[in-house]
């Protein structure tokens, strides 16, 4: 006999409590707690074994190699560390409208080998038809369409139609008969996902969760969902860019050092697999206030545009404003500047762009902001084949970066003519190989100078 209990939950990170509290003593989020319906059969651990197993010494196990599937995504498939996994349970979040739907009906659609199964609670057959169409459909004789809600029915069907990969768009609006709360909250997302983590264990067959993530977090966050699942990839970019890193945050077979770059077209998300070459604008002309900075995000290696305006400021109070670069980060700089190097930055406005709508946390392109702010303020262009590549100390001093020998070999690959770097990075033995013209710098006078001579 399954009794009812009441109790209340905070729908940003799950936490669980008697009693209605304004603050959550989890995660700190205020007004976040919201009363649900649990039944005491379930209690969201549905994964529990029947049977207690018995503890095997390591030399005695035996390692048993993943069975994987390769997709015809070759971004996803990096991503995944090699492939899916077959039985694993991976969830794609990410903030609405930035493209979790596109790219798994797109997974879906391509598989020409694999009975695929995509299940909406969001969009009618048609709709999902009509975006198909819009990406092409191709290969997507093998590809099985479910509009439903009801996790029992979806399982149901799931057995009878036997699919290799399925798709759940999205864990919010499933919902499971066993618990009386709303789907979206946070008893319904735990249970529906531990069933389907059951199913995809039992039947070996791959599943995505999408995630919705709002700001407000109205919705119980797939936060709650993190620890369940084998894999996490997050969507990240600005829905007004085409540009969108697919980052894995947590991947139990394979490294978590991977970012996959799509760019969202009229006919879905193309991979984009050259990111310095879309990333980098050649300009016909030479244009102050902008230089490229040599990046690394997880594993990958690509060069990015660094935009610079600087002007004098209207009223009093100067502005800084970025795009895709810390704020606070940027007053850390011109403070340098103006310290460091002599520069009168306090009464100018700074307005600070990476390019592609791109958010970059890299210390190393200090450098390349630094050059494109003393660009736009001497108003004298940088050489279109000069790259950057440095972290940028408070007493001015330019500091060594990871991966350098990566860093440079991009550059020199995209046919860039000069780097700079920190004169820390002088004793790397590896760097004597390359053609391109390396200049060590150990402070950022020495940079203004270069720059301000031309
Ligand atoms: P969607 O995948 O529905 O986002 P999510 O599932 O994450 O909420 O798509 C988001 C946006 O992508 C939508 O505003 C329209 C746009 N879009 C394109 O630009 N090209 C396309 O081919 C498709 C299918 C969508
Ligand atoms: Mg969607």
């Amino acid at each position: 006999m399954s009794k009812i209990r009441k109790a209340y939950f905070c729908q940003q990170c799950g936490y669980e409590s008697a009693k209605w509290l304004g603050k959550c003593p989890a995660c700190g989020e205020w007004n976040s707690f919201v009363e649900e319906t649990v039944s005491k059969s379930s209690s969201g651990r549905v994964t529990e074994s029947r049977t207690s197993p018995k503890p095997v010494l390591i030399n005695d196990i035996s390692i048993e190699e993943h069975k994987r599937i390769m997709l015809s995504n070759n971004e996803m498939n990096r991503l995944l560390g090699g492939g899916l996994v077959a039985g694993s349970i991976a969830l794609i979040g990410g903030e609405p409208g930035i493209g979790k739907s596109t790219l798994s009906l797109q997974i879906a659609l391509k598989q020409p080998n694999l009975r695929t199964l995509y299940v909406s609670g969001e969009e009618s057959a048609s709709q999902i038809k009509l975006r198909a169409e819009r990406l092409g459909g191709g290969n997507s004789g093998n590809c099985y369409i479910l509009p439903e809600t009801l996790l029992e029915n979806i399982l149901l069907q799931a057995k009878e139609i036997n699919p290799d990969f399925v798709v759940i768009d999205s864990i919010q609006t499933i919902y499971t008969e066993k618990l009386d709360s709303s789907p979206g909250s946070v008893s319904q997302i735990r249970e529906c996902a531990a069933l389907l983590m059951r199913y995809a264990k039992e039947s070996n067959t791959p599943v995505f969760v999408i995630g919705h993530i709002t700001k407000d977090g109205s919705i119980a966050g797939p936060k709650i969902l993190e620890h369940i699942v084998d894999v996490v990839l997050q969507f990240e970019g600005d829905s007004n860019y085409i540009y969108r890193l697919l980052r894995s945050m947590k991947n139990r077979f394979g490294s978590t050092d991977e970012i996959g770059i799509f760019e969202m077209t009229g006919n879905g998300l193309r991979e984009v697999t050259n990111p310095s070459e879309v990333l980098v604008t050649r300009h016909d002309e030479s244009l102050s206030g902008s230089s490229v900075a040599a990046t690394i995000d997880g594993a990958r290696s690509f060069l990015i545009e660094t935009q610079a305006l600087v002007s004098t400021a209207a009223y009093g109070t100067p502005q800084r404003s970025t795009t895709g670069f810390d704020v606070r980060r940027l007053n850390m700089l011109l403070a340098v500047l103006e310290k460091r190097a002599g520069f009168r930055l306090a009464v100018k406005d700074v307005f600070l762009n990476i390019a592609g709508g791109i958010k970059v946390i890299d210390p190393a392109i200090d450098l390349a902001v630094v050059s494109s702010i003393l660009s736009s303020t001497a108003d004298i262009s940088i050489p279109q084949d000069w790259c950057f590549s440095g972290e940028i100390g408070l007493s001015g001093e330019i500091r060594p970066v990871n991966r350098i020998v990566t860093r440079i070999s991009e550059a020199e690959k995209l046919g860039f003519k000069k780097i700079f770097v920190s004169k820390y990075n002088r004793k790397t033995p590896e760097l004597s190989k390359f053609k391109i013209d390396i200049q060590y710098i150990g402070k950022v006078a020495e940079l203004t100078k270069t720059i301000m001579s031309g």
